[in-house]
């Protein structure tokens, strides 16, 4: 109990500008998704762009610890998602719905409640101007993932199939991913 609160106390939750932490946030993306049972090649000039299109076009929160980065958010207007489904155009003003892109925690800081207050601080900090709801995409086999998010108050509403390259580049497979709402408002 001590030592978690310890811990706690020298961690900041800030947003990023400027590309700050830019390097760390991709080193943690590869950490994330190019092992485990989500294998898949990931390209590292697409990686590279992806993640500077949330700096550009999005907003990044990041938690960090003694200057190193220990997890992070990266979330913009769920119009740059090129994938969510046709039930969510026909039911929600797109022009004010955010779409929370990732959320990666570390792997050896995992559990200790961070991913938990990154989404904290999404709500404490997302313009109530701009957005009126938000989304997250999930694989449906990220229980972890999946039990965190319900537990913050988002609801499945849909799912789409996610074709991904195979680790080797041969090939692709398909995952369900499924597409969560909570209302920011
Ligand atoms: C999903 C992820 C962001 C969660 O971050 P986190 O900091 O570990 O999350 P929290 O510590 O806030 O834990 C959330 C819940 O999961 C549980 N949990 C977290 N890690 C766990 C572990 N290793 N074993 C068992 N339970 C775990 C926690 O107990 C907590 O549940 P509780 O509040 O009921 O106790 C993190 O596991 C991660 O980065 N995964 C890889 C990237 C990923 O899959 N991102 C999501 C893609 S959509």
């Amino acid at each position: 109990m001590f030592k978690f609160a310890k811990q706690l106390s020298k961690m900041k939750f800030i947003e990023a500008h400027n590309t700050d932490f830019r390097n760390e946030i991709i080193a943690l993306y590869l950490e994330s998704f190019s092992g485990g049972a989500s294998k898949q090649y990931i390209d590292l000039e697409e990686l590279n762009q992806y993640v500077d299109g949330f700096f550009s076009g999005g907003n990044v929160l990041i938690a960090i610890e003694n200057n190193q980065l220990i997890g992070t958010l990266l979330y913009c207007p769920l119009k740059m998602d090129n994938l969510f489904p046709e039930m969510i155009q026909k039911n929600f003003n797109i022009e004010k719905c955010a779409y929370i892109a990732e959320i990666m925690v570390a792997e050896i800081s995992r559990g200790q409640g961070i991913g938990t207050q990154l989404l904290q601080f999404f709500f404490e900090t997302v313009d109530r101007k701009y957005f009126d709801d938000v989304f997250i995409r999930v694989w449906d086999k990220n229980t972890l993932a999946l039990n965190l998010y319900k537990k913050t108050g988002f609801n499945s509403i849909s799912s789409i199939h996610q074709t991904k390259r195979n680790p080797d580049k041969k090939g692709t497979f398909v995952m369900q991913k499924i597409y969560l709402h909570r209302k920011i408002v």
